[in-house]
């Protein structure tokens, strides 16, 4: 049997990006598989989050994933921290993960930057305990945009040395799911820097919250170069922005790179601008309304959690107890 798993911090605003690269195919497959959805609100914390700030825009993410079409009564749909689980896991992981692997990630050389001796020790950690999220349920296929696809290797190679060290078949070897035309959407300001929440300038990014004037207002303003639209994608990886926004386009309509790029050969920006806007105002539209209607009963949403984890507990809980009893974790 299949089982997925894919999770999203809610450290702010939802953006395209991880609706595009994660959020729409999470809903896709919710017809056809057993899913898990977690708010990983214990990975959050590996940056500095005000408590305050962390539960609302816990609530904000949940919303935006239930408003983008997620059943929370045909998946679970849950936050990390209400099963500890994930915690007790990703300590064995700790135990299991080489030092040597986690050096190599991106993501953490990244985020600490510089400042590398003051990153919390969580931020280094911090894939092993996407290990624990995945295999705490036995997940097989995990949903992500193109940035986690390093963290999945990791968390392969945990199951791996998992099974080899106690001489078990006991994990399954996770298959990363990247789909659709937009796995890496980037900034509307950079086509050469990834969207995220944490860019300083808002119109980097088009956001879940953000209504119809703020999302034209952005796809009009974002970075172009002085060409026409391309007959074909031979050549775009020279023109980052043109790609990005032919890939978000193509996202949209549900349609490849190469029938995008057909569609709008020989366009100028400015009349391919005003369909993505709206493309994207279409579809985006929906969803802020129905986010925002559902933010105005943050007790239904604390309720759609609360059962999450319940359901989630209740997998969880025996495959981590054959887990204890594995490593020899005595339990009288
Ligand atoms: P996070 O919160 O950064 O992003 C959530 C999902 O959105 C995708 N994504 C993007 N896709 C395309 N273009 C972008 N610009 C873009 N930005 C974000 C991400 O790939 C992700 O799928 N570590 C994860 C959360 C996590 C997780 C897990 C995921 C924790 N445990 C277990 C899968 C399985 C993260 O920080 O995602």
């Amino acid at each position: 049997m299949n089982r997925i798993f894919s999770g999203v911090q809610p450290t702010g605003n939802l953006h395209l990006g991880n609706y595009l690269g994660a959020i729409r195919n999470w809903v896709r497959l919710q017809r056809d598989y057993e899913c898990l959805y977690c708010v990983v609100d214990m990975h959050a914390i590996t940056v500095w989050q005000d408590p305050a700030a962390l539960r609302a825009s816990t609530r904000e993410v949940t919303a935006g994933l239930v408003a983008a079409g997620l059943d929370p009564a045909k998946n679970i749909l849950f936050n990390q921290s209400q099963v500890s689980g994930h915690a007790e896991l990703a300590w064995i992981f700790n135990c299991v993960a080489r030092l040597g692997w986690l050096n190599r990630m991106t993501q953490f050389k990244e985020k600490a930057g510089k400042q590398r001796e003051n990153a919390s020790a969580g931020l280094y950690v911090y894939p092993n305990l996407m290990a624990a999220d995945i295999l705490l349920y036995k997940a097989t296929h995990v949903p992500v945009g193109e940035d986690q696809k390093q963290h999945l290797e990791l968390a392969r190679d945990i199951a791996q040395k998992f099974n080899g060290d106690f001489g078990v078949e006991f994990f399954p070897l996770i298959e990363p799911l990247i789909l659709g035309a937009a796995t890496r959407v980037m900034s509307l300001r950079d086509g050469t820097k990834k969207m995220s929440k944490s860019d300083a300038s808002d119109y980097s990014r088009i956001n879940l919250t953000d209504d119809a004037d703020a999302i034209a207002l952005k796809i009009r303003k974002a970075k172009t170069d002085s060409g026409v639209l391309p007959e074909t994608p031979a050549g775009l990886e020279a023109r980052p922005e043109a790609d990005n926004l032919l890939g978000i386009y193509g996202a949209l309509a549900d349609k490849s790179l190469e029938d995008a790029c057909r569609e709008f050969a020989g366009a100028s920006f400015s009349v391919f601008k005003e369909k993505l806007v709206e493309r994207a105002v279409a579809e985006l539209q929906p969803i802020q309304t129905e986010m925002k209607r559902l933010l105005a009963d943050p007790a239904s949403i604390d309720s759609i959690l609360r059962s999450g984890a319940e359901r989630a507990r209740a997998i969880a809980e025996p495959i981590l107890k054959e887990v204890q009893a594995i490593v020899g974790f005595l339990r009288p």
